[in-house]
């Protein structure tokens, strides 16, 4: 304290003056030992973090350029290094047994300490069992925000993590920890193997099929639960798939002598395989249809609930590589989803496969499934996704969205009681209804979004530009609903319009009932419709709504 005091700069963080804030407004000298209260009771993980489980990774292309000027490594026993790209490092430190490496560390995607311990170590375990090796010993890295939340929970974390570590007969003996604003958990993994024995992501061949033992959807069910559109059974299902080991299903690869496999993880479905698909100058089909999935991701999908890093992965694969046909782009998305502990991808003959599904399944894995087949050799590779296209994404976006968007607002209304939610809650576009006197209820919340108009671009508002309000995220979806619901159907655009401008009142939202008289009157509403439309808001919307009409014709 007395060295700070004479520098003027606090000599923990030197970016700090001192006396810092902290100091001055709460008497309390952190660097002297002294600390604010720490938060207490449950901690719930995921409010901690930006990007949730391996969404947190750099994204593949940044990576690639980050590494590219790097010094080569200059040691003949290292037989899968750095430029390989594959799951682990390995190094022959003698000629009978290979020694292979791997370290794995990120974000919270679940709420409790422990589970996510569990978690971090199966993911960290995966890449040993995706190079075909046995799991030998482990260290802990681990980052926590030590002065702010309580270290009971640092303490679970790495609890969670010993324990899966037992599960799959690794000790943890050793680590390091960073206080560190915000948490990560991860392990270093040594594993070995029988010389010649060991899986690459290169080596697949023509008549090999492909076999995924995990479904895809942990990173957009994740995030979709940070939005609050998943529910507590999403998140069950999501954190069994994310706990269980990929230790049986290395062994069983190694069994049947796999020709290439690898795990799926932060680069998503498409960003693993293309790596194999390249190294092997094969062509496969993917068959979407034979996907595993967690039940809701289609439907999380469809209706946007997409984690950032689906276009950071999308980015990272050559488009030329990919050939979608016919398969809708929210379905697209999933292949590129982010996935925390996914499951091995693996490449064996057709016999061996069904054998390989058949003993897994006796281990308790029931995920597991053939999703597509290596048609042919050539060069640079090529990936052709298939689907019968029976799923109506359309209807999908139309009946779920309001749906997702309802379970929110229900649930903020339940947290805060009297809140203040604009017409078009989270997500959505904000600015056509900014005026937010109105408090909607859940059963209201599909009627609340046609309050918005479709047709215009709200987003260039010039109300939102004036107050600087971020633009919010994934609105180009709702955008898309939006236009869909505007769109002349069993009622025609005029009527619709006239519906809007009721709810408009009713909710009073000041900008929306003017976009909406004006939409109206572009479609041919008379004075006396419109005119009629307000009187049944207000009459729904009762004397309030009638005060609102009233002020806001007089404020023109
Ligand atoms: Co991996
Ligand atoms: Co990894």
């Amino acid at each position: 304290m007395q060295r700070s005091i004479a520098l003027g700069h606090c000599v923990c963080d030197p970016q700090k003056p001192c006396p810092c804030p902290v100091f001055k407004e709460k008497d309390i000298c952190e660097c002297a030992g002294e600390r604010l209260p720490v938060k207490s009771g449950t901690v719930r993980l995921t409010e901690n973090v930006r990007a949730a489980g391996c969404a947190s990774k750099i994204g593949k292309k940044d990576l690639k350029e980050i590494l590219s000027g790097l010094p080569d490594i200059d040691d003949s026993r290292v037989i899968v290094g750095r430029s390989a790209g594959d799951d682990a490092g390995v190094i022959m430190l003698d000629e009978s047994t290979a020694t292979v490496l791997t370290v794995d560390v990120f974000a919270p995607s679940v709420d409790d300490p422990y589970t996510f311990g569990q978690i971090a170590a199966a993911n960290s375990l995966s890449d040993i069992y995706a190079m075909g090796a046995d799991a030998q010993a482990a260290l802990s890295i681990i980052g926590f925000p030590i002065h702010e939340l309580p270290p009971e929970a640092m303490r679970e974390i790495l609890r969670g993590g010993i324990e899966k570590m037992a599960e799959a007969g690794v000790s943890v003996i050793g680590g390091h920890s960073i206080n560190d604003s915000e948490i990560k958990c991860g392990f270093a993994v040594t594993g070995t193997a029988p010389a010649g024995k060991l899986q690459k992501n290169t080596g697949a061949k023509f008549g090999d099929v492909i076999i995924l033992t995990k479904p895809l959807g942990t990173g957009i069910t994740s995030f979709a639960g940070q939005i609050g559109w998943a529910d507590s059974e999403d998140i069950t299902q999501i954190i069994k798939s994310m706990t269980m080991l990929n230790k049986r299903a290395g062994e069983l690869m190694r069994k049947y002598n796999a020709s290439a496999a690898t795990d799926v993880t932060g680069f998503s479905l498409l960003g693993h395989i293309s790596e194999i698909v390249k190294n092997s100058n094969i062509e496969i089909e993917i068959d979407f249809d034979a996907l595993p999935l967690f039940s809701k991701v289609v439907d999380f999908a469809a209706c946007g609930a997409l984690p950032g890093a689906v276009e950071r992965n999308r980015e990272s694969v050559a488009p030329e590589l990919i050939d979608f046909t016919t398969l809708p782009e929210c379905l697209q998305n999933i292949l590129y989803g982010p996935e925390t502990s996914g499951g091995l991808l693996v490449f064996l003959t057709e016999d061996d496969a069904q054998k390989y599904i058949a003993e897994l399944k006796e281990s308790g894995n029931d995920y597991a499934r053939i999703i597509g087949k290596v048609c042919s050799e050539s060069t640079g590779g090529k990936i052709r996704v298939k689907s019968a296209g029976n799923l109506d994404t359309d209807s999908i976006r139309l009946r779920k969205t309001a749906k997702f968007k309802a379970r929110v607002q229900a649930s903020t209304e339940s947290n805060a009681g009297d809140n203040q939610s604009s017409c078009c809650d989270s997500g959505a576009e904000s600015s056509c209804c900014s005026d937010t006197n109105n408090s909607s209820n859940a059963a209201q919340a599909e009627a609340t979004q046609s309050c918005c108009s479709g047709g215009d671009d709200p987003r260039e508002s010039t109300s939102q530009k004036q107050r600087n309000l971020p633009a919010p995220a994934a609105s180009s979806e709702f955008s898309g609903y939006m236009a869909a619901v505007n769109k002349s159907g069993a009622i025609d655009v005029k009527n619709k319009k006239l519906m809007a401008l009721a709810l408009s009142v009713s909710h009073k939202c000041a900008e929306c009932v003017i976009i909406n008289t004006e939409a109206a009157r572009k479609q041919g509403a008379t004075d006396a419709e419109l005119s009629e439309a307000v009187a049944m808001g207000i009459s729904f919307g009762g004397a309030s709504a009638n005060m609102f009409y009233q002020q806001l014709v007089n404020n023109r």
